[in-house]
């Protein structure tokens, strides 16, 4: 595989599914996924979360991927390299500003499976009722040491794969961990199916109240759509700069969004069937999976108890290998635009980056506790920065950049490189421009529009 520059590539067009794979399928899939679903009312959520997917998130993708590839540069300067000194530039900056306020909410949450991890371990997980596992929840986040200290391991566990370089720690560490919890999450779809009041999760997960639709779901499902899929910040357009010259940006694609759709339902799937049948109330918001599920365990395996033991430690290792390809992810987006745009060698790029995250991560994870009452626009610290970053910053990232591949760039660099130099047929080019150019950025001004009330 030859290169452009001295860049390093993955080494096989496997490793470049994985790794986007690996960013995409996460926290946003198995912890975020299920609890806007239950806060915004179910079905009909996931019905416009799909519809998203299909006429935003996969067109977006292989968007970032060309912009990405063909620049082969941090995703701040992949612009300055396709439009040199213009403002489009400012997509790039943004996205920078939106991986490094994504990744210091988000290695809260990461914190919080290394904590499950080990109170697995110490089998602390069994035995108790479902209000138990409730307080012992709300007991942790609210505590202020606990959950901050685990937000800097998991940091400091980002940092030393960032710093070990693309190759080594991002390809080989998706490759192993991926297919492990693809089989995982199969295993306790079936379990949470057995349980006693199964069916009223599904039916809350398939069949679509369209009353329930207003505002707030539509934005509510477009941002889930971009937070699942890694969209809008330049992270898979970071990504694709590594690709090699064989690799089928569409399939990629393709690829990558089934897989992370996959992952997200079977979570669903996981937790809504258990939440109703132990009690729990759909809309619990970002405590559900960790309030929900070691009731699955310990229902589906009660005569197994050493079973149950086992399966939930490595569900949570493996929940916390899902975070940790994404966090990877997102760090190496600021962390190549620091070293390559403001000329700082990668590992100090890196030690700034963590310590930045690290910052600001104290006080989204204190927000839980201590700083509850501290709100931003009515929300805590925590839970602004979500809403800014995917209601906001991604869906508009994502909307500039179909504008950006579809009006801006050259017809001959976006046909090159999703076919390849022609050696590939693309029967859809002229459909996939034409989203681009008008289906992708309209809906998406549609959505913004209507939260405004202004219809
Ligand atoms: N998609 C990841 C998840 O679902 C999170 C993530 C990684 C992300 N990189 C991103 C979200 C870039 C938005 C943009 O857990």
């Amino acid at each position: 595989m030859s290169n452009s520059n001295d860049r390093v590539n993955f080494g096989s067009r496997i490793g470049a599914i994985l790794a986007s794979a690996g960013s995409a399928v996460g926290l946003g899939n198995i912890w975020r996924f299920p609890y806007e679903t239950g806060n915004h009312g179910g079905a009909a959520f996931i019905l416009l979360y799909l519809v998203c997917i299909l006429v935003m998130g996969l067109p977006i993708m292989i968007a970032e991927f060309s912009i990405g590839r063909h620049s082969r540069a941090n995703t701040a300067g992949s612009y300055k390299a396709l439009a040199p000194k213009s403002a489009w530039q400012g997509i790039g900056y943004m996205g920078v500003l939106a991986g490094f306020l994504i990744l210091s909410f988000y290695s809260v949450v990461a914190g919080w499976t290394l904590e499950y991890t080990w109170q697995a371990v110490a089998n602390n997980l069994t035995d108790k009722t479902p209000d138990e596992f409730a307080t012992l929840f709300t007991t942790f986040s609210q505590d202020p040491w606990r959950p901050m200290l685990w937000m800097v391991v998991f940091m400091i566990m980002t940092h030393v794969i960032i710093i070990m370089g693309v190759k080594k720690g991002i390809e080989q560490s998706s490759k192993i961990m991926m297919p492990m919890l693809f089989v995982l999450i199969l295993v306790l779809v079936g379990c949470s199916l057995s349980l006693p009041d199964a069916e009223k999760g599904l039916t809350f997960l398939f069949k679509p109240d369209f009353s329930k639709l207003n505002p707030d779901v539509f934005l509510g499902a477009m941002g889930q759509a971009f937070f699942s899929l890694s969209l809008g910040l330049g992270c898979l357009s970071t990504y694709a700069s590594y690709f090699g010259k064989d690799t089928n940006l569409g399939k990629t694609a393709a690829s990558v969004a089934v897989i992370d759709t996959m992952v997200a339902i079977m979570a669903g799937v996981i937790i809504f069937p258990a939440a109703f049948s132990v009690g729990i109330s759909p809309d619990a918001g970002p405590s559900l999976l960790f309030i929900t599920l070691p009731n699955v365990f310990q229902m589906a395996f009660a005569d197994m108890p050493l079973l149950a033991y086992v399966l939930s430690i490595m569900f949570y290792i493996l929940l916390a290998l899902a975070a940790f390809t994404s966090t990877i992810s997102m760090h190496e987006v600021v962390t190549a635009f620091v070293n390559e745009e403001w000329k700082v060698p990668r590992k100090r790029a890196a030690v700034y980056v963590t310590l930045g995250c690290i910052t600001l991560g104290v006080l989204a994870s204190l927000s839980f506790g201590p700083l509850n009452d501290f709100k931003i626009l009515g929300l805590s610290i925590f839970d602004f920065l979500d809403s800014l970053t995917s209601k906001v910053m991604l869906p508009l990232g994502g909307m500039l950049i179909s504008i950006f591949t579809g009006w801006k760039l050259e017809q001959r660099i976006v046909w090159d490189e999703i076919s390849n130099g022609g050696k590939l047929k693309v029967p859809l080019f002229k459909l996939y421009v034409f989203i681009l150019k008008y289906v992708a950025p309209i809906a998406i001004g549609l959505i913004f529009v209507n939260e405004l009330g202004l219809f």
